[in-house]
């Protein structure tokens, strides 16, 4: 996603040259996920807090030292995620012009210290709260659905 937080139907055309081709970092999502990634939030959003506060538990246990990152009681953590995975949702609907924002706000998680690892273990840590808020929902397309939206943010965020 760094030209354009890039969301298609289609995956890359292979006929397009490799230096035309489209940055390996731009988030390709097909309709059917985005649909799959909404579906599921909408299942979990009216219990989000308790979600959130789900997420950073196992966070945390992944990974104590991330804990002294993070300001503040878990409640309050558990309110700015819910506040960032609602973004995350809006900006589905969007095909260009996230990835400036995203870039600027993975400078800003350099500078607190958050290196590529924690993208990869919050990644487990938010599929692992899915899982268990979702039950027999999160099947293997919504499961995919999420791992690729997540290394794609990953990607442009840590790259
Ligand atoms: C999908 C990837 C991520 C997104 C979209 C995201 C989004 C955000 C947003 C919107 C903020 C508030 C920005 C601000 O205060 O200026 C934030 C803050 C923060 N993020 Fe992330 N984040 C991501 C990944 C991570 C990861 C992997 C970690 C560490 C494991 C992390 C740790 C933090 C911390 C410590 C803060 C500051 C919280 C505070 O105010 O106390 N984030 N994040």
């Amino acid at each position: 996603m760094p030209a354009a937080l890039h969301v298609s139907d289609a995956a890359p055309k292979k006929t397009v040259s490799r230096a035309k081709r489209a940055p390996s970092k731009d988030l390709h999502l097909t309709t059917e996920q985005k649909r799959l990634i909404l579906n599921s939030f909408v299942r979990i959003e009216p219990a989000l807090d308790l979600v959130a506060q789900l997420f950073f538990l196992k966070l945390f246990r992944l990974d104590p030292g991330l804990r002294k990152k993070f300001d503040g009681p878990v409640e309050m953590q558990a309110r700015k995620f819910s506040a960032g995975a609602k973004l995350a949702m809006i900006s589905l609907g969007h095909e260009d012009g996230l990835a400036p924002t995203l870039k600027l706000l993975g400078t800003r998680h350099r500078q607190m210290g958050i290196r590529a690892r924690h993208y990869r273990t919050m990644s487990r840590a938010l599929v692992w709260t899915l899982e268990r808020s979702l039950d027999k929902s999160f099947d293997r397309d919504t499961r995919d659905a999420w791992t690729t939206m997540l290394a794609q943010f990953t990607k442009v965020m840590s790259g």
